[in-house]
């Protein structure tokens, strides 16, 4: 699978671009704030988009989709149940991001793994070797906490699940806050929270996230 990631808007987030090179099927995930730039990513390397995913429904991670919905009413978007309530307007392709669903883009999959705590519908879209956090895991930071619908102690169910995942997987953020990626090896290491998480101190992280 192919991933270009960019950063755009006023709060350093980053959308994707994902595609099969054999097919030249291709997702976004978090289209917001300049979706001019990424349909004419998608146009210059002639793909073609077959469906949006949303890691969680915070307008900055969603403000560009109906940039793409807008001329293909049908276009499938995947956005956890539980977040759909925040959209301002529903598309007419939305669809739940379950936990365990599995999306193809050609032949390339995608699995869901529900990772609630910043939002309570907020997944992680996990491929082969990368992990698309969205704002549940960045670069040496988690994710909010202090947001309406926000958890501490489902982050940290959450973060327990992701400590799990390969070392080698590369994690890609929904902003830049600390840096553009990592591996989840790394982070294991040197992020503090994931640390906690995977020595199973939940009071420490608990404490730490608050
Ligand atoms: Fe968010």
């Amino acid at each position: 699978m192919k991933i270009r990631q960019f950063k755009l808007g006023p709060m350093d987030n980053f959308s994707y671009a994902v595609w099969d090179e054999r097919s030249g099927a291709a997702a976004l995930i978090d289209p917001a704030w300049q979706p001019g730039e990424l349909d004419l990513f998608l146009k210059k390397e002639k793909l073609t988009l077959g469906l949006i995913l949303l890691t969680h429904a915070h307008p900055d991670h969603v403000n560009g989709v109906t940039f793409f919905t807008g001329g293909n009413s049908g276009l499938p978007v995947y956005l956890n149940s539980e977040d759909q309530f925040m959209l301002e307007s529903r598309p007419g392709g939305l669809r739940d991001a379950a936990e365990g669903e599995k999306i193809l883009i050609g032949s390339e999959e995608i699995t869901v793994m529900r990772t609630a705590g910043h939002t309570q519908g907020s997944v992680c879209y996990l491929a082969r070797g990368a992990v698309f956090s969205g704002d549940t895991l960045f670069v040496g930071e988690c994710g909010r906490v202090d947001l309406p619908g926000s958890s501490a102690e489902a982050l940290y169910n959450s973060f327990v699940r992701l400590a799990a995942l390969p070392d080698g997987d590369t994690l890609y953020p929904g902003h830049s806050y600390n840096g553009d990626t990592s591996t989840l090896g790394v982070q294991k290491e040197y992020n503090l929270y994931l640390k906690l998480a995977r020595q199973g101190r939940r009071e420490d992280f608990l404490k730490a996230v608050r």
